[in-house]
């Protein structure tokens, strides 16, 4: 029967600002997991990075399953209730509707899911993201699945070489799904005119066209698609399987070894360099910088290994030293030019309310409108 591997995550409150969940809030979702998951799924693993709790699940239900959904939704509620009684701050931030509607897709927690045949032996990777939106993925993902100077396996591997396929969303349109499958190494540079474009489209899953079999699925969701107005970033999930048809963990990781900018960090309105990150590390430098953690497991038959940190390893060290140095280099830019995000992508609306009351205040010279 084939497995489901489920991660579905929110921010519902955390420590002294947009930091940290508290340990009584996460204990209170993994007991509600623990007893309400009884006979529903075979194993979970809960974690937190920067305010986000992330929920992981094995089981048999396939994607979109209302049971799995409701248990993390319920989980989520009760987390809740404890960061309200211990006043944490955003308290019940991400859960953005008041009554379960058979899916969270749409309700405020990032989904990502996936439904596969489990190989003999299964190692995946789980990537949590805070302070940036799902398009920080998108260069790690292309470098990986895509670029031989990345990845030798697409040159040294027989099953590689035939690539991978990318289907990848528009996320601006609110109407329903907008996709496009896009095949590498044919459409690389189609590819890359979508994926240079991070807060628009983003890398929803990747495909082995050797065997057909699904490697990454990554939770595209945008709140403010779905509150109308500014309600936390996006702070995605991904789940990313590894190894024989599909890039090796270090191929996977190698990429997060450039601290690339992404859009996030303060007020969700910034260019801050991408940090990798030990599991449970919480955030500090304006609200950031945005960062990435990586959980490495095996699964046989739904049971979870113990996980992996996959950035807490010594080499990071220097990576975190180097990404803080970008980070600050390009703080020193305050909000002119690249360091601050486009106007449409601004989430508070101080800016655009300012320059309309600004509008009425400007007038067009009267000698130059004669000249032209
Ligand atoms: C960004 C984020 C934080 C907050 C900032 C102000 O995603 O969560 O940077 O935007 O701390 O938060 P409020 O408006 O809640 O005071
Ligand atoms: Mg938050
Ligand atoms: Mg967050």
């Amino acid at each position: 029967m084939p497995l489901t591997i489920s991660v579905i995550k929110a921010d519902i409150g955390s420590i002294g600002g947009h930091v940290t969940p508290s340990r009584r809030l996460v204990e209170s979702v993994e007991a509600h997991i623990h007893s309400g998951g009884r006979g529903l799924i075979l194993d979970h693993y809960i974690s937190h990075t920067g305010d986000d709790i992330a929920i992981l699940m094995t089981h048999t239900r396939g994607t979109g399953d209302p049971r799995i959904h409701k248990l993390a939704w319920d989980a989520f509620l009760a987390g809740t209730a404890v960061a309200k009684a211990q006043g944490l701050y955003g308290a019940g931030q991400d859960l953005l509707k008041d009554s379960f509607s058979g899916n969270v897709k749409g309700m405020g927690p990032a989904v990502a899911e996936m439904e596969i045949e489990e190989r003999p032996n299964e190692p995946f990777l789980f990537f949590a993201a805070d302070k940036t939106d799902p398009g920080c993925f998108n260069l790690p993902l292309y470098l990986a699945f895509a670029d031989p100077m990345n990845t030798p396996g697409l040159v040294l591997s027989p099953a590689m070489a035939k690539g991978f396929r990318f289907r990848i969303m528009d996320v601006n349109h609110v109407e329903g799904d907008r996709i496009i499958e896009l095949n590498a190494p044919e459409d690389l540079y189609d590819i890359a005119t979508l994926l240079r474009d991070q807060e628009r489209f983003v890398v929803e899953s990747v495909w082995s066209r050797a065997s057909g079999e699904q490697s990454v699925a990554v939770a595209t969701s945008r709140l403010h698609n779905i509150a109308g107005k500014y309600t936390g970033k996006d702070d995605p999930v991904m789940l990313v399987r590894v190894q024989m048809n599909f890039p090796a963990t270090g191929e996977i990781l190698t990429p997060y070894a450039m601290g690339h900018y992404v859009g996030g960090g303060m007020r969700g309105s910034h260019q801050v360099p991408l940090m990798p990150v030990p599991l449970y590390t919480g955030t500090s430098y304006f609200d950031g910088p945005p960062l990435v953690s990586c959980a490495g497991f095996s699964v046989h038959h739904g049971k979870l290994t113990e996980a992996v940190d996959n950035f807490a390893q010594p080499f990071w060290n220097t990576v975190r030293d180097h990404v803080a140095l970008k980070a600050v280099e390009m703080r020193r830019q305050g909000f002119f030019g690249a360091a601050m995000l486009p106007m449409a992508e601004l989430e508070y609306t101080g800016i655009r309310d300012r320059l309309k009351s600004l509008e009425a205040r400007f007038q067009v010279r009267e000698e130059m409108a004669a000249v032209s």
